[in-house]
């Protein structure tokens, strides 16, 4: 954590002052989540760094060290419910509350329908659809204490997938799982909003990471995840309800989603492998 009280850097430092949110981000050790971390980070802000990896999350944190931003690493597993519960106590205790409430872990494993596992969809919604649940449960309480102080509306956000807007081949269970991720954001955002707190949804196309690596096919339109840092943290600057990107692909596949069934199966099969 840097200090704040340098005579030159004073000035800057007192405008990031008021602009200086309290943060919980997760999936921040790798990828978009990793890279929105530095970026926070830079632009000042209190991050709070969640995921697995330790080492990774420490790293991030020694290299925010003379920055502006203030890192605090808790690490944990999503799908330990009681670990979220003492990752938000530890969260409270240091912030004192939540200004954006950012869930950007995921996971993705295809499905081959051929040899049928339901296991698969059980470890992808784990992490992707009901992590976010119990993440939510947690950060909502902290979400209040800052809504309670007035000011700018604090922001409860979710990364979803533009794969939720048209369903894939092989991509059952984690396009459902960020379509569930969608439904249930959009749907809390209306119960939220007499509570004072704002819900964004983020639905990216491809973006260049550890994720996508290990996909096998075209990825049209990628984008880097500096790219994809920008059009979030904008986004979520205008509290924009959906956040999506690249928007020349994401609004063709917001098009293809919304064809008649039969033109979407069409599409949809010379996708297919068989
Ligand atoms: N890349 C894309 O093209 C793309 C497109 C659309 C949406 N998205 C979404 O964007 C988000 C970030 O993806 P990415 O591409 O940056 O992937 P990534 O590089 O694989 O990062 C995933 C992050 O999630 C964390 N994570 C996964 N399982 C976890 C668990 N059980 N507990 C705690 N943390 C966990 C990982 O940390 P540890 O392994 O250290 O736990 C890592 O920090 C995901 O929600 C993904 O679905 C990505």
């Amino acid at each position: 954590m840097a200090s704040h009280d340098s005579s030159t850097t004073s000035t800057t430092a007192s405008a990031t002052a008021k602009a200086r949110k309290r943060i919980w981000l997760t999936g921040a050790s790798s990828g978009i989540g990793e890279g929105l971390a530095r970026r926070l980070l830079a632009d000042g802000h209190r991050v709070a760094l969640s995921a697995r990896s330790a080492d990774k999350l420490e790293a991030i944190a020694a290299d925010a060290e003379q920055g502006p931003g203030e890192a605090l690493v808790v690490t944990l597993d999503l799908t330990d419910r009681e670990a979220i519960r003492a990752a938000a106590s530890q969260i409270e205790a240091r912030f004192g509350g939540l200004d954006l409430a950012l869930l950007n872990a995921g996971t993705c494993e295809y499905l081959d329908a051929r040899e049928f596992e339901a296991d698969l969809v059980h470890r992808v919604f784990a992490t992707n659809f009901q992590a976010a649940v119990d993440v939510i449960e947690s950060a909502l309480p902290l979400l209040r204490m800052a809504a309670a102080d007035g000011g700018e509306r604090p922001q409860l956000a979710a990364v979803s997938s533009a794969s939720a807007y048209l369903p894939l081949p092989r991509a059952e269970a984690y396009g459902a799982s960020k379509a569930a991720v969608s439904y249930f954001l959009e749907s809390l955002r209306l119960d939220l909003d007499n509570q004072g707190i704002d819900v964004s949804v983020i639905h990216p196309g491809f973006v260049k990471t550890p994720l996508t690596e290990r996909n096998d096919f075209p990825m049209p339109m990628q984008v880097t995840v500096e790219q994809a840092v920008e059009a979030i943290v904008a986004g979520l600057a205008r509290h924009r309800l959906d956040i999506h990107f690249p928007r020349r692909f994401t609004l063709l596949v917001k098009l293809l989603g919304i064809l008649p069934a039969p033109l979407r199966r069409s599409i949809g099969l010379r996708m297919t492998r068989d």
